[in-house]
């Protein structure tokens, strides 16, 4: 069964995202496990480009941040799961460090539309 991509979803304006800051948002689509749970995602500029991820930690598949949009560790160099403290690179999501060492936060399609920044599931 092939995966379909979901459709664009407006999350926030983009002069909302300045640099060094993290906008949270929620999907309308839901996780698959536990089944229902609303899935939520962060958007930040990397160099002049937005990136979006899922904000699932591979490890447990729990969010990786207690405080509102606070992900990056206190070095300000990878982003950092609170929980077990997993290093993952900005540009990539690459876990580097932390018991999910190799795996990856889930990308997600990001795009500039008019003023507003959008966000899909990709397939
Ligand atoms: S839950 Fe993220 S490192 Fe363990």
């Amino acid at each position: 069964m092939s995966k379909t991509t979901s459709p664009w979803q407006t999350i926030a304006a983009s002069k909302a995202l300045a640099p060094g800051e993290f906008l949270e948002f929620r999907l309308q689509e839901k996780a698959q496990e536990p089944a229902g749970m609303p899935l939520t995602g962060f958007v930040f500029l990397d160099g002049n480009a937005p990136r979006a991820y899922l904000n699932v930690c591979p490890h447990l598949g729990i969010e990786l941040n207690w405080m509102p949009g606070r992900f990056m560790d206190s070095d300000n160099l990878f982003i950092q799961c609170s929980t077990h403290g997993a290093l993952f690179k900005p540009g990539t999501g690459e876990c580097i460090a932390g018991p999910c060492q190799g795996d990856s936060l889930t990308a997600l399609d990001v795009r500039l539309r008019g003023s507003d920044i959008q966000v899909r599931v990709p397939g």
